[in-house]
């Protein structure tokens, strides 16, 4: 009979998972590599805008995928694969993959991260998504293990995992968790095109080349970790730096009027996020992130204003 009711689905299985997504304090990118990436000395900072991924058991092998949205997000403006092209779909199949696992998962996602935004929305997806597989399929793994097969999915992955403030050094996975003090208030600007990671870093090695910018072994600004260590917003934001600026706005020229509107507002510090478009401005506090918030709204230059603080938790469970 408990068979029967888990086969249609009364009594399935269910662990909830949610990861956050990040900012870049620091992006700094050098030359590309062999093996087609670029190396980076990055200072990620989680934020609390959540991706939950619920996992429930499925008996016969497959891997389902849907998903909804936050309000703020204004949910459906950008494609979404739910294949297994998906990042979460294809974290599902690792963790199968590597513990010779046999039933399967329907998988949901509800996203609070911006979408295509540099701000790691599809790597937070599976970094949950790792998390609530391998606890409902009971795998037993430590958390190396996870950080392995998070590295083997994308370069924001194994930070999505780990969360709160940290240093990225090779493609950014190879982490040390940074001191910090206190909370960051941020805001972010949303623009419903997404730029596709990629594209900004074929720009940025064309601007290379053209002797635009330059590429230098990156390293990790001590500013930075100063800043971080003693709280101090004012000295943060005056560190903020991100070497795929210049490509984002070379190929989305009017996130210049953005930066402008923050910069306008009194934001400490403004950058692009990861590799864009969205643009994050450091607050003094959580009214003048919603205080810079609205005069970028009533200036209309972003899609979709969202504020949030730092740091934040990585992957964790939420429900089992
Ligand atoms: O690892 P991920 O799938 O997030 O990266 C997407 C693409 O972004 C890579 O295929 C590569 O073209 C580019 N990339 C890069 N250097 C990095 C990270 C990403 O060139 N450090």
């Amino acid at each position: 009979m408990t068979a029967d009711l888990a086969v249609e689905g009364i009594s399935r299985r269910r662990v909830k998972a949610r990861a956050s997504g990040k900012v870049n304090l620091q992006l700094s990118v050098g030359p590309r590599g062999f093996d087609g990436y670029h190396p980076i000395a990055t200072v990620f900072q989680a934020v609390d805008l959540y991706e939950t991924v619920t996992a429930t058991m499925r008996a016969d092998g497959a891997i389902t995928l849907t998903m909804d949205w936050a309000d703020s997000l204004q949910g459906g403006a950008f494609p979404v694969p739910l294949d297994d092209t998906n990042l979460a779909w294809r974290a599902a199949q690792a963790v199968r993959d590597a513990f010779g696992i046999v039933d399967g998962v329907d998988l949901h996602i509800h996203k609070g991260v911006p979408v295509a935004g540099g701000m790691a929305g599809g790597s937070a997806d599976a970094a949950a998504t790792l998390l609530a597989c391998a606890e409902l399929w009971d795998c037993g793994v430590s958390r190396p293990d996870l950080h392995h097969l998070a590295v083997g999915l994308g370069a924001d992955v194994p930070f999505c995992l780990l969360g709160h403030t940290a240093i990225g050094l090779g493609r950014g996975e190879r982490l040390s968790p940074a001191m910090t003090h206190g909370e960051f208030h941020w805001v972010f600007a949303l623009q419903h095109g997404g730029l596709p990671t990629p594209t900004v870093f074929e720009r940025f090695d064309r601007m290379v080349a053209l002797g635009e910018i330059v590429a230098t072994d990156p390293v990790v600004n001590t500013e930075v970790m100063a800043a971080l260590i003693a709280g101090d917003a004012g000295r943060l934001g005056a560190a903020l730096s991100n070497d795929l600026e210049a490509p984002a706005l070379d190929l989305a020229p009017g996130l210049a009027a953005v930066i402008d509107t923050m910069d306008d507002a009194a934001a400490l510090g403004v950058v692009v996020s990861g590799s864009g478009p969205t643009i994050a401005g450091l607050a003094r506090s959580r009214q003048h992130a919603l205080a810079i918030g609205a005069t970028i709204t009533a200036a209309g230059v972003a899609d979709v204003v969202v504020t949030a603080s730092g740091p934040a938790t990585g992957a964790v469970l939420v429900e089992r």
